[in-house]
């Protein structure tokens, strides 16, 4: 029996959400509704708790300084400490990596033409760390190995969302190639509407936003065409992370998905927050 992906979850990485949760904020009218949107979250993960999670995710100028900016960096390494994001690092566990699928995912993907940078050290940002808190909890150790796959959405040129569902197509055939019955979940984070800096600060699209989740659900193939320029008008210049949820969709099979949860909530802190839970039918 080989590997296989099982599901594909998405969901936004707003810092504000680790903070409430580490300050014990969560129980706050503010926090309340989105917590409670990710309360099916929870069980649904404790009952198809995987055996690894292919995390992708973005880093924040955090492990990758400005000096240097891989496109796509697969996280090869044993083990991930959070990092400190300037207010410290979150009091969440170190997360445990999958040195061998992950080792196996780059040769498969770097033979199928996609450059990856292979990172064999790397502490891992709110990017990373807020949706394990969401969908795992508040836990002494997490629950599974966990794979970071960082993608960059921060510098241009940041990669087309084309080309980000073609390498979930070559993840997923990656993880068909493993020779060992693992049930691997992909995640893609980032989104939804958001634009942190300038005259559009704060801007929120729930329109096309829902769109979206519409669209990535139904016709992923055609959704991977939208242009950047798309992304930032409608969805703020932040919104571009949402490229990173199509290499989530892009690694799940050809036939429509089962939708376990859908949530969108605003605000959380100056954004939109989008979250899916997809899973396979087979
Ligand atoms: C913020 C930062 C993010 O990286 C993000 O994805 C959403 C919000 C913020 O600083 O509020
Ligand atoms: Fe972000």
């Amino acid at each position: 029996m080989m590997a296989r992906i099982t599901a594909s979850v998405y969901t936004s990485h707003v810092p504000a959400i680790g903070a409430a949760l580490d300050l014990g904020k969560s129980g706050d009218d503010y926090w309340k509704p989105l917590f409670a949107g990710y309360e099916p979250s929870k069980a649904w993960f404790k009952e198809n708790t995987p055996d690894v999670i292919f995390l992708v995710y973005n880093d924040h100028a955090t492990a990758f300084s400005l000096d240097m900016i891989p496109t796509f960096a697969i996280g090869c390494a044993a083990e991930y400490k959070p990092a400190d994001e300037g207010w410290g690092p979150r009091p969440v566990p170190t997360v445990k990596g999958h040195a061998e699928l992950a080792s196996h995912i780059a040769q498969s993907v770097i033979q199928d033409d996609f450059d990856l940078t292979i990172v064999n050290r790397m502490d891992v940002d709110h990017g990373f760390t807020v949706p394990l808190s969401l969908i795992c909890g508040q836990v002494a150790e997490w629950p599974c190995p966990v794979i970071p796959f960082a993608v960059n959405v921060v510098q241009y040129p940041v990669p087309s969302g084309r080309r980000c569902f073609n390498l979930g197509r070559a993840i997923r055939k990656a993880v068909s190639l493993y020779d060992e019955p693992l049930k691997v979940q992909i995640w893609g984070t980032g989104g939804m509407s958001h634009q942190l800096q300038g005259p559009r600060a704060g801007l929120i699209n729930r329109e096309w936003d829902n769109r979206f989740l519409d669209r990535l659900i139904a016709e992923p193939e055609k959704l991977a065409d939208t242009p950047h320029l798309e992304y930032v008008q409608q969805a703020g210049s932040e919104g571009i992370e949402l490229v990173m949820w199509l290499i989530a969709r892009g690694a799940m099979s050809d036939l429509p998905p089962r939708v376990a949860h859908r949530f969108y909530h605003v605000p959380a802190s100056n954004t939109a927050v989008g979250h899916l839970i997809l899973e396979n039918s087979q």
